[in-house]
């Protein structure tokens, strides 16, 4: 059986202090919840203020990005040792984000996917159409091309580690989610390809989130869904009581 992880995207949000407050009243929150595996991923300066707050819970970390080597002339960027010292469990890769606004590509998510498992992180691959894509009918084609390019040369026993995330870029911070039908259509699709690749039971045993506008109000909907296993939550994951209410509306 998959259990559900709900994780909270925040983007470029929260102070170190704000951080660390928030991570103390969800833990208040959530301490009682079982049954869903909850992540939290700051921004870096954010992590170890958080990873103080949660270490020894039951709620995770996760940094949003990550670089591919080890160690290096690489201004700006941190490695997977640097996360993992710091405290974090997950790492989310491929956001639209990166790939819209700083040049992220299929081969980079893939160099990084590499390197997040071989210096063990989980990584939360995230894949998904533009609006234009979808209407030209693309959907399929365009998440095929992510998954395929993106998990290229994974080996069968570090498939089950991944955490894919559905993310249609059309529905992330638009207040327009899609429907938990249309959501599911490309929840099969990917367990669909998944299967093609590795099997059936790597594929039934993989997690894939749901991600854009996710709310308290239509999370139980979606997750009423076989092939949606949790969500990805930026805007609604920045305030404690609707993040504990998705985390609590995840259960299935
Ligand atoms: P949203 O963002 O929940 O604000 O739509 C989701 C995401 O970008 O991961």
């Amino acid at each position: 059986m998959r259990i559900p992880i709900i994780a909270g995207n925040w983007k470029m949000n929260k102070t170190p202090n704000e951080a660390s407050e928030f991570a103390s009243a969800l833990l208040r929150e959530l301490s009682n919840e079982e049954g869903v595996e909850i992540a939290l991923c700051p921004a870096y300066p954010a992590l170890l203020a958080v990873n103080s707050v949660i270490a020894g819970s039951r709620i995770k970390l996760g940094a949003q990005d990550v670089h591919w080597e080890h160690s290096g002339a690489y201004t700006g960027e941190v490695s997977v040792s640097m996360l993992k010292d710091s405290g974090c469990s997950y790492v989310i890769i491929g956001h639209s984000e990166r790939r819209q606004y700083f040049g992220e590509t299929n081969e980079s998510v893939n160099k990084k996917l590499k390197a997040a498992l071989k210096g063990g992180l989980f990584p939360i691959m995230c894949v998904g159409e533009t609006p234009a894509q979808r209407k030209d009918n693309k959907t399929f084609d365009v998440v095929k091309d992510h998954i395929d390019a993106g998990l290229a040369g994974i080996r069968e026993q570090d498939m089950e580690k991944i955490v894919i995330a559905y993310e249609p870029v059309w529905a992330i911070g638009t207040g327009v989610n899609a429907t938990p039908d249309e959501a599911q259509e490309v929840h099969r699709y990917i367990r669909e390809l998944l299967t093609k690749s590795y099997g059936d039971k790597i594929a039934q045993s993989i997690r894939i989130q749901y991600g854009g506008s996710v709310k308290p109000d239509n999370v139980k909907g979606l997750m009423s869904q076989p092939d949606i296993d949790g969500a990805l939550v930026g805007g609604a994951s920045l305030d404690v009581k609707s993040f504990a209410e998705i985390v609590r509306g995840a259960k299935k």
